[in-house]
């Protein structure tokens, strides 16, 4: 059944501090280990973690200052780490076939030569990315520049991450990993199934994280109060835009504010959930704001918030497919009907070229997503619009519905070398919607 809601506070991630800062960048050493977690009230749940956390912890970098981790794999299966978001040279880049085994480790460079943007990281091992994330192998990390820090947005506490998942518990309480499973149906705020979250009566700002494997979100104030997304995935959009909804699929992020001002004291207000498979009892509230107190608030939200250049001439256009077979036992799933092929390169990409990359999903059923690695890409048209405003600016990761066509341009003037793009579904992923491509 479904746990008893908003009955535990919903954690704040743990920030996680450098083990040095040197003149140069800021080392980090990360243990991947096993750990038990209280998922379920009172029942101790084995899980995998970055340094015992569940969820894993958020890193703080800074543009233009390097960011070295050293991560240690103490667990009894291979990992790789991989940055979503960034942009970073190849060998960094956690590529399912670099894997650590366990007992090893490997250090990982991370040169942040790039606007702010909320990335995450997350397991990248060929056949059990799937898995090992669900498992609990995933964290975040925030990375700001001058242009985003001079901003008045809310600080310090009043700025929070929400990492939202959902996850299937097995009868002993565990948490529990099945490639098929459609019965994931219990949704958890930082690793809390339904938790409150108590709030002063101030603005605050909100990083929400959609680290589902496969779910897709569509959050709404349940008294239809007005959310003002601030930012997506590669960082601040150029204006806030006030919207009653924010839809997430699995691995977007959203950049949040919302004014608790608007309630009295001793209120409340659930985040709900408006789409997705499952039962409404259980995926349509995720967590409970409860106003307990007022508080000072110099915070306020500019109108303008960045400025993004100009989109290049494109020098080529590409087109890409993603299908999978819908039902039978095994469904394959592929990009241009074929399955990844570690060996293969499926896109030769001219360093410093902007590129429109056409991209369709072929299932008149199944939802997909689509993520580049390497790039931030803006998205010029989904089925024949101009992009809404929330995903006006940069962007690593895009819904894909049914039958849906959306048009993105990226330059690829970073790093040459091999890199993937794929379906961020996982379980899609590992059945084979995924792909090489090769820059040179
Ligand atoms: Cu968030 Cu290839 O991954
Ligand atoms: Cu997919």
């Amino acid at each position: 059944g479904t746990p008893e809601k908003f009955r535990r506070p919903m954690p704040l991630l743990p920030e996680k501090k450098p083990l040095a800062r040197t003149g140069r960048s800021d080392l980090y050493v990360m243990t991947m280990q096993p750990a038990r977690a209280e998922l379920l009230p009172g029942i101790p749940s084995d899980v995998l973690t970055y340094d015992g956390h569940f969820p894993g912890p958020v890193i703080r970098a800074r543009a233009h200052r390097p960011v070295v981790i050293r991560q240690r794999n103490r667990l009894t299966v291979p990992t790789t780490v991989h940055l979503h978001g960034a942009a970073v040279p190849p060998d960094s880049d956690g590529d399912p076939m670099d894997v650590i085994e366990p007992g090893t480790e490997r250090t990982y460079h991370y040169p942040n030569r790039q606007p702010h943007a909320p990335l995450w990281f997350h397991d990248h091992t060929h056949h059990l990315e799937a898995e090992n994330t669900y498992r609990g192998l995933s964290g975040s990390y925030l990375l700001t520049d001058p242009t985003e820090a001079a901003l008045p947005l809310p600080k310090g506490r009043y700025e929070v991450v929400i990492a939202l998942r959902d996850a299937r518990f097995d009868e002993q309480g565990q948490l529990a990993y099945a490639m098929g499973d459609r019965a994931r149906n219990t949704l958890l705020a930082n690793g809390v199934p339904y938790p409150y979250f108590q709030v002063a009566a101030r603005k605050y700002r909100l990083r929400l994280l959609n680290a589902s494997n496969q779910r897709r979100f569509e959050l709404r104030l349940a008294d239809g109060g007005p959310l003002v997304q601030i930012g997506s995935d590669g960082g601040l959009l150029t204006a806030p835009h006030t919207t009653d909804r924010i839809a997430l699929s699995a691995g977007e992020r959203a950049d949040v504010i919302v004014d608790f001002s608007r309630h009295p004291v001793g209120s409340s207000v659930v985040l709900t959930n408006t789409t997705g498979p499952g039962p409404a009892q259980d995926i349509g509230e995720v967590l409970r704001f409860d106003v307990v107190r007022t508080a000072h608030d110099p915070s306020r939200i500019p109108e303008r918030l960045r400025t993004l250049p100009p989109l290049p001439r494109p020098d080529t256009q590409r087109t890409v497919v993603l299908r999978m077979d819908e039902g039978g036992e095994h469904p394959g799933a592929y990009i241009d009907e074929k399955a990844y092929d570690p060996q293969r390169v499926d896109a030769h990409i001219k360093f410093g070229a902007s590129e429109i990359w056409t991209v369709t999903n072929a299932n008149a059923r199944a939802e997909h997503n689509f993520h580049l690695h390497l790039v931030q890409f803006r998205i010029l048209e989904r089925a024949g619009e101009p992009p809404q405003p929330a995903e006006s600016g940069l962007k690593d990761t895009v819904f894909l519905a049914p039958g849906e066509t959306v048009r993105l341009q990226a330059l690829f003037n970073t790093y040459r070398g091999r890199y993937l793009y794929h379906c961020h579904m996982f379980e899609h992923g590992v059945r084979g919607m995924m792909a090489t491509m090769q820059i040179r």
